[in-house]
């Protein structure tokens, strides 16, 4: 069984799904935890030294990619992945094409009580989020098939509790709650007032602000409005105030200084190259003086060894998301100067999760459990 919250607008599976959807959690960490590792021996004995002998240098990840890629193992690693992947959400896939509709009129029954939601149809969904299926889920996160639409936020809960098992709460939140502790312990002179979430999709990770900054008034804001539809019925249904708006990062119709804290989970891979600096220039012009923007994403490449990024090759050529290598080889402290930020007040770090800490998890012994999330990020001058 999937650790799951209890609402009635989450989709529920028969025996066979859920044995389904644990055969693709099993394998995840199968992939990762056995097949994947031998890859990096042929890497060492084969590609590298030849390489080496051939240049006279050693392989950058793209380098390194485009070699491994065209190994057998790999090509066995990437088509395990890819078929798990499509796995997984074709499960999902069946249980919400039965229950879509009352899955609608429970979130729409939940919603209200708390917090608020404001769609605007006039919001056109960007050209990266409709190009192709993101993370290869069909219709991505916006198609809409019924009035009152939740699916894709449903979808999406379901989907993260098969990647993370647990690994980051019952409700999904550790990388938030975790990061706003860390803001809360670095900025102690900081007490919030108003603090938005980019990219919120169901606003797992937008939750844990009002929980950690009680005072604050609490946003969160994507292009998604079936997502959207879902956050607002899940922060009714667990008791959170927070504000829910449909709008574009790149460009948000709020008064400049609005916000103290201004934060991201895993965006900014998915956006584009004209679309990331119009998102930073966007943070800059909306932070209050003193305010602090924090965006947790995978590590930069520059935290990482050639090999260990070239790892990401599947997730651009295989997962549909073509941005990533080269947001993740960028500078973000270059991209934040350049936007406003004074350079000496970024930020790079990993920060603790909580979660293994409060259940005393060793997470070496138990794979795909995070240890830590790495943030970038920059504090705007007084
Ligand atoms: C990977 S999901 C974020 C997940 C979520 N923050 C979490 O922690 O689980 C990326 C989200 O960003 C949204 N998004 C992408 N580009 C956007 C933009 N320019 N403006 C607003 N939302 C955007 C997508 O619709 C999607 O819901």
């Amino acid at each position: 069984m999937l650790p799951l919250p209890d609402y009635d607008f989450l989709p529920t599976g028969t025996h066979d799904e859920e044995a389904r959807e644990g055969f693709c959690r099993e394998l995840a960490v199968k992939l990762a935890a056995d097949i994947r590792p031998p890859l990096q021996q042929a890497f060492e004995s084969k590609i590298k030294p030849a390489f080496l002998a051939q240049h006279g240098r050693d392989p950058n990840f793209r380098e390194i990619a485009k070699e491994m890629r065209v190994l057998p193992e790999t090509r066995a690693w990437y088509r395990m992945r890819t078929d798990n992947q499509d796995r997984m959400y074709a499960v999902s896939g069946d249980m919400i094409g039965r229950q879509n509709k009352i899955l609608a009129q429970h979130a729409k029954r939940a919603s209200g009580t708390i917090g608020s939601l404001s769609l605007d149809p006039s919001v056109d969904m960007p050209r990266y989020l409709t190009s192709s299926d993101i993370h290869r889920k069909p219709g991505g996160y916006h198609l809409e098939t019924i009035p009152d639409d939740v699916a894709p936020g449903a979808q999406y809960e379901r989907t993260i509790a098969v990647h993370n098992m647990g690994s980051q709460g019952v409700n999904n939140d550790d990388p938030a709650r975790s990061l706003a502790c860390w803001i809360k312990e670095t900025f102690p002179g900081l007490n919030p007032s108003n603090i938005i979430d980019l990219g919120c999709t169901i606003g797992n990770n937008t939750l844990p602000y009002k929980e950690v900054f009680p005072d604050a008034e609490v946003h969160g804001i994507d292009v998604s409005a079936p997502c959207l539809r879902y956050a607002h019925a899940r922060a009714c249904a667990l008791g959170i105030d927070a504000q829910f708006h449909q709008m574009n990062a790149e460009s948000m119709p709020f008064k400049d200084e609005t916000f103290d804290i201004i934060v991201s989970r895993i965006l900014l891979h998915e956006t584009s190259a004209k679309a990331l600096p119009k998102i930073i220039r966007e943070c800059f012009r909306l932070l209050k003086p003193g305010g602090v923007m924090l965006h947790c994403d995978a590590p930069q490449f520059d935290s990482l060894t050639p090999y260990q990024a070239s790892l990401r090759d599947w997730d651009a050529t295989c997962n549909n998301e073509p941005f990533m290598l080269k947001v993740y080889d960028m500078s973000l402290e270059d991209l934040y100067q350049k936007c406003g930020f004074n350079r000496d007040r970024t930020f790079k770090h990993f920060v603790p999760g909580l979660f293994i800490k409060e259940q005393s998890i060793d997470p070496n012994a138990t794979p795909g459990f995070s240890q830590s999330y790495f943030i970038t990020g920059a504090s705007k001058e007084p």
